[in-house]
């Protein structure tokens, strides 16, 4: 195969876009990768709460649309990126007092996922609702609701769109841990529910910290019936890039290829983003970087290679 697309198949490989990146001019490379090397897009912030949503009733729809319409016209699945999360949500839903917050997201779910409905194959409905312990995350929603918010927020979503598989969506639990157990219960007691068709590992790794049991983590939530995808893959490291740290991540990255291709139902992985240049990881992690298939000047790196290949085998 000469593209990620290709290797993959039946599966989907994916790559979170940025609608800047994507519509700039004087960087044709980007959007030309984009179709031509992946089969499925997820907005990388176009459709979180904060953007879409910034007011009460105020909804600005006009950069989601725009990704929306190139995973359309190029045949791509999307994964829609996210609905109910802690971070990059509006001041105006913090501000509320408690008991207006479950009103607050069924009226944010309704709105968005009408506006999307049949366009999305998957929507993370609910991002990263653990603490690394297990314990759930003690946001907005969580102190409004408690753990009712889980079943009220995927109801809702079912209700405005009956196509889109719903996820939840969070790191740190593609190895077995406190975190994935208790994701793993949540997801047993929802999936039974009707209400939860897959788990979203966004494997955010550390080249040479990958868990060892991906694939055996991954198996055990499909055991339950749901699906599992691989939601934002990217493996990082303190800069610089040098060939051993190139081979290593093209190994590494090849091991999660395979983990997948192990388990029946893992429907594809998305990596998150496709050039170092635009990473979210410098910006976060002072000093590392490099943890994407290409690099700042749009180089491939070992790792795209060894993903191709990992299909192929
Ligand atoms: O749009 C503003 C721009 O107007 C302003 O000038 C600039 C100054 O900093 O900020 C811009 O917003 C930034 C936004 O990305 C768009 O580039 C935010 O500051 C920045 O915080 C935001 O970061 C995003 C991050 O989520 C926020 O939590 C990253 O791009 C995005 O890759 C990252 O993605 C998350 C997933 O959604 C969930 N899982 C973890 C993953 C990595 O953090």
């Amino acid at each position: 195969a000469s593209t990620l697309k290709d290797a993959a198949s039946p599966l989907y490989f994916g790559a979170a876009l940025g609608v800047g990146h994507l519509t700039n001019a004087s960087d044709p490379t980007f959007a030309k990768l984009a179709k031509q090397q992946f089969s499925a897009a997820t907005p990388e912030n176009e459709m979180k709460w904060g953007v879409v949503n910034p007011e009460a009733g105020v909804y600005e729809f006009a950069d989601a649309d725009t990704i929306v319409a190139f995973t359309k016209k190029n045949n791509m699945k999307l994964r829609c990126h996210n609905l109910v999360w802690h971070s990059q949500l509006s001041p105006y839903v913090t501000a509320l007092p408690l008991n207006k917050v479950k009103a607050a997201m069924l009226q944010h779910i309704k709105d968005v996922v009408e506006h999307f409905a049949g366009d999305c194959y998957a929507w993370d409905v609910i991002n990263e609702p653990f603490n690394d312990d297990g314990t759930y995350r003690d946001d907005v929603f969580y102190q409004a609701m408690g753990e009712d918010y889980f079943e009220i927020a995927l109801k809702q979503v079912r209700a405005y769109d009956s196509h889109a598989k719903l996820y939840i969506n969070d790191y740190n639990i593609e190895g077995g841990n406190a975190k994935s157990d208790a994701m793993l219960a949540l997801a047993k007691k929802l999936y039974k529910k009707g209400l939860l068709d897959g788990i979203g590992f966004e494997s955010h790794f550390i080249l040479n910290e990958l868990p060892g049991d991906i694939a055996e983590n991954m198996e055990r939530f499909t055991k339950v019936g749901l699906d599992i995808a691989v939601t934002e893959l990217d493996i990082r490291y303190n800069l610089p890039e040098t060939a051993t740290t190139d081979s290593q991540q093209a190994t590494q990255y090849a091991s999660v290829v395979n983990a997948c291709q192990s388990v029946k139902r893992c429907v594809g992985i998305t990596v998150w983003g496709i050039t170092d240049l635009y990473s979210w990881i410098p910006q976060t992690f002072t000093g590392q970087g490099a943890a994407l298939l290409w690099d700042d000047d749009y180089k491939k790196k070992p790792a795209y290679k060894a993903v191709i290949n990992a299909f192929v085998d």
